[in-house]
């Protein structure tokens, strides 16, 4: 078969529903100064889908720095990887503030969190050293683990009985290899909101010898009492041997950082090779963050308005009833019951008649016959914002069980 027929043939789990979906659930445009109320299509909607947890996108002192930098560097400098001719004294500054933040001994900068993790991992797993993973780990982490050549094993989310499981298992095969053992979980889970178990893990260094990395994307920022992430929340911050996150969410920018052991983050200089053979962040992205780890640290007003929101969002709508699963961080995901069409039909209603944004997430993400609504609550959002999007939920869920949304129509008003 001709590769572009194939490609034609099928066109992906998400793919197959561009012909109705894009521009409107899949690809919206979101216009406008980040913040609570923004513009899709043409209309003001009031928006829960952006994970900029502190309404850092829009500070006026993050967008100053921003916009300093840029004037003062452009994109371009500095120009090659860190290892040829990209390194700065910026940068190796903003590493050691982020160093002293985390608690670590040292940090590298990622260009990217997505590819920074995948790197990372392949850095450090050789084919003798053996992997337990929890099985809802962001596809960044599964398609760094798709590189290692060695054994991995996945426990059922947040399971720790079967991770203990599979830590004997991979103890006995390490002892055989001669490699050692990395596991591998989340702060906070970025589509149901739990935490993971860190200091459960943590607790079977008692028994098992194993390094223990987290992927803290979602809990930077927001968790911990400084705000240094979900094991410091858990206060066992210092156990976390390779501690790793995204500025894609509460720095609301672009970029990642690793921190561990200086001899650790050393080697990782030497041999992550998404860092070695790509570009460095251009400076006004290393300013810019700078600036924003600045006022995270001096500014804890603005996680507690998030939470202050947050509890606000989600005791409103477990009082009405929503189920709300086990969330313990900002991330609310909403669980109804319904088909994916109904999920559609309820998504146009809450954007076209109630100007809501917020996500849907259906089936094969969750089961068959559960529909999942997921809403990003910050620092920027109000009170009121919050009150309008409990009625708007109260009348569709009214909607939903009256069976509403599987008579009308389908299809987006495109
Ligand atoms: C848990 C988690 N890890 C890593 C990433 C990837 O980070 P980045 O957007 O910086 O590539 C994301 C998404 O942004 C994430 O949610």
């Amino acid at each position: 078969m001709d590769l572009f027929e194939k490609l034609a043939k099928d066109r992906g789990p998400l793919g197959q529903h561009s012909h109705f979906a894009h521009g409107y659930f899949t690809f919206p445009k979101l216009e406008g100064e980040i913040a609570p109320r923004m513009i899709f299509r043409g209309k003001e909607v009031l928006t829960w889908s952006l994970n900029n947890y502190l309404g850092l996108a829009n500070h006026p002192e993050v967008r100053a720095a921003d916009n300093e930098a840029t004037a003062r560097f452009g994109l371009a400098y500095p120009m090659g990887a860190r290892m040829m001719s990209g390194n700065s004294n910026l940068i190796e500054e903003f590493e050691a503030q982020l160093s002293d933040f985390v608690k670590k001994e040292d940090t590298m900068l990622l260009n990217y969190g997505y590819q920074g993790i995948m790197s990372v991992l392949d850095a450090i797993l050789s084919r003798q050293d053996v992997v337990v993973y929890d099985s809802e780990c962001h596809a960044c982490i599964i398609d760094g683990l798709r590189m290692h050549l060695g054994k991995r094993f996945v426990f059922p989310h947040n399971d720790i009985a079967k991770c203990e499981q599979s830590l004997i298992r991979a103890t006995k095969l390490a002892e055989k290899t001669g490699g050692g053992i990395l596991v591998v979980t989340e702060g906070v889970f970025g589509m149901l909101g739990d935490l993971g178990k860190i200091d459960q893990i943590v607790a079977l260094k008692k028994k098992y010898n194993f390094r223990l990395l987290i992927d803290d994307a979602h809990g930077f920022g927001t968790m911990g009492k400084t705000g240094a992430g979900t094991a410091e929340h858990l206060g066992v911050h210092d156990e976390v041997d390779i501690y790793f996150s995204t500025f894609a969410k509460s720095m609301a920018s672009i970029g990642a950082f690793v921190s561990s052991k200086e001899d650790v983050i050393e080697f990782l200089r030497y041999n992550t090779r998404s860092q070695i053979f790509a570009k460095t962040l251009p400076m006004p992205y290393v300013l810019g963050n700078m600036k924003r780890l600045q006022l995270l640290r001096e500014k804890p007003e603005l996680k507690d308005q998030l939470w202050a929101i947050t509890h606000a969002l989600q005791n409103g709508l477990r009082e009405k009833n929503f189920n709300l699963g086990k969330t313990e961080s900002p991330v609310t995901p909403v669980f109804l019951t319904g088909g994916t069409n109904e999920g559609t039909n309820l998504v146009i209603d809450l954007r076209e008649n109630y100007n809501i944004f917020c996500s849907l997430v259906a089936y094969p993400v969750v089961p068959r016959g559960v529909l999942m609504l997921r809403l990003i609550p910050t620092a920027s959002h109000t009170f009121q914002d919050v009150e309008e999007t409990i009625y708007a939920f109260e009348q569709i869920l009214d909607k939903l069980q009256s069976g509403h949304y599987a008579k009308s129509e389908i299809g987006a008003p495109m």
